[in-house]
Formats: C-alpha cells, structure tokens, sequence
C-alpha cells in the first residue's frame, strides 16, 4: 500500500481525534494509583473513549481484547488487561491506547511511574519520551523517514539502553496501521522522503538492558527478554514544511512547553 498523504479536511478531522485521545490520556493518568487492576483501567479508558462518541481501535484488533494496552515493568507493549493484575506503588505503567473518530484513527502511549520509582526508571521514562522529541528534529518534508529512525535510536543508545527491533512506528489514517513502517533504529537505507500530509504513528520502544524481547503465551504480551524495564512513548503527527504538527497532546502539555 501506498503512503497516503492526507488533505486538510483529513487532518482535520486527525486533528480531533487527537485531541480527544490526549484527554484521554491526562484522564486516566489521573485515576491510575496502586491497587488498581489493569482491567479497571481499561474499563475506564474505554468509557472515557466512548463518552466523546469515539470507538476504541485496538478493542477486536487481530483479536486483541481490550482497548487500552497496560504494560507493567518489563513489559514492552501490549500488555493484556486482567482483573487479576494490580498496580503496585513503585511500578513503571505503560498504557497505549488508540481511538477512531469521525472514521479518522489517533494512537498514543505513555510511561507513567506508580508513586515512587527508582531513579533510573523515571530517567528510562523521560529519556524514551525524549527520543520521540530528537526524531521530531527530522519529521519535516524534504527529510527521509529513516532520519526519525535514527536520530531516536542514536538518542537511546547513548544511554546504554536497548531500542526495540521487533516492532515499529506506522503510518495513521483511516487504518490504524498503513505504510510506512517506521523503526526506531538506525538503518542502512534513508526511506522515503517525507512530505506535507503525511500522518504518522511514531512510538520509540526502549528497554534497560537488552533490546531483544519475548512474546509471552498469551500470544500479545511483549516482554524484555532480560526483564529489564521498558518504556513506551508514542503520539501520531503530521509532516508540514515546517515543524511537525503533534496531535497527540493536550492543551496543557502544549501550554507546558514540551513542543516548542
Ligand atoms: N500502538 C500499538 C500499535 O501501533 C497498538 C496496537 S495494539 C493492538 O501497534 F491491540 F491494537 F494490536
Ligand atoms: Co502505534
């Protein structure tokens, strides 16, 4: 399949997608304490989903059961939630969640720590969040795909930490996942050339120690085959001609500054 570049109309309508997913997000980071089950914070992000009118994409996906991602420790993506997984004071949450508005498809994550964590899982939180933000230096038209890539992995790596292979950023639209693949790693070949339009799933998966990982039984959960910690940070743009348009994040996080 083709890379799509979307008209104004179509980001438009991604625009409130995004916007209603990064509400979303602050929601629940607002509820998430210990004791909770991962199944409560599906349920309550799926309620939160559906009270903008919105359908949880990943809910039946090549049959995922749920809506929002919950991924505990050393558990990279894709955590499945259950009633008998509680949150405890000191875990590192990942939650990934996408939604379909109007048609129009938003995905996003987020690491958050429980209460206390050690110092080194809140720097493996901020610095996987961070990579995201040295690919967003290269996400401009004109500039190839593989320059995102490896400007993150680039980041990451100088840290000592794992950058994650085995899954990829992607393409958004009116499918969740259309071309192009989008690693986090660097790569041989530049990809293609990014152009004003493009809508973009970019998800930096770090781990601790190695970036190799292991798909548990339940045949979704991703785990760090060394049980070191991970973090996920994602959120879906649009190329422009100048700096890209993130349409993952709240008012807040804008007025904040963490995209300037
Ligand atoms: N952000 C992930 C992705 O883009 C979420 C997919 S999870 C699934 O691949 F449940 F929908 F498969
Ligand atoms: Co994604």
């Amino acid at each position: 399949m083709a890379v799509t570049i979307k008209s104004p109309r179509e980001i438009e309508l991604m625009r409130e997608a995004g916007k209603i997913l990064a509400k979303v997000h602050a929601g629940l980071e607002k509820e998430l304490r210990p004791g909770m089950t991962t199944l409560e914070v599906d349920r309550l992000g799926e309620e939160m989903i559906r009270s903008f009118g919105c359908i949880p994409s990943f809910k039946n996906y090549n049959g995922y059961p749920a809506s929002v991602c919950v991924s505990i420790n050393e558990e990279v993506v894709h955590g499945i939630p259950s009633k008998h997984r509680i949150i405890k004071e000191g875990d590192i949450v990942s939650l990934d969640i996408g939604v379909i508005h109007k048609g129009y498809h938003s995905d996003a994550a987020r690491t958050h720590a429980i209460g206390e964590v050690p110092e080194a899982a809140r720097l493996l939180i901020e610095r996987t969040r961070q990579s995201f933000f040295e690919g967003m230096k290269y996400a401009v038209a004109g500039h190839h795909l593989h320059e995102i890539s490896n400007a993150i992995g680039a980041y990451a790596e100088g840290f000592g930490y794992g950058v994650v292979e085995d899954l990829c950023g992607h393409g958004i639209g009116t499918h969740l996942h259309e071309d192009p693949e989008i690693p986090n790693f660097r790569q041989f070949r530049r990809g293609i050339k990014l152009r004003p339009g493009m809508t973009l799933a970019i998800e930096p998966m770090i781990n601790m120690g190695t970036a190799d990982v292991l798909w548990m039984d339940d045949d979704w959960t991703v785990v760090s085959e060394d049980m070191s910690l991970s973090a996920h940070y994602e959120n879906t743009i649009v190329i422009t001609e100048g700096k890209p348009e993130i349409l993952t994040l709240t008012d807040t996080e804008i007025e904040a500054g963490i995209w300037k």
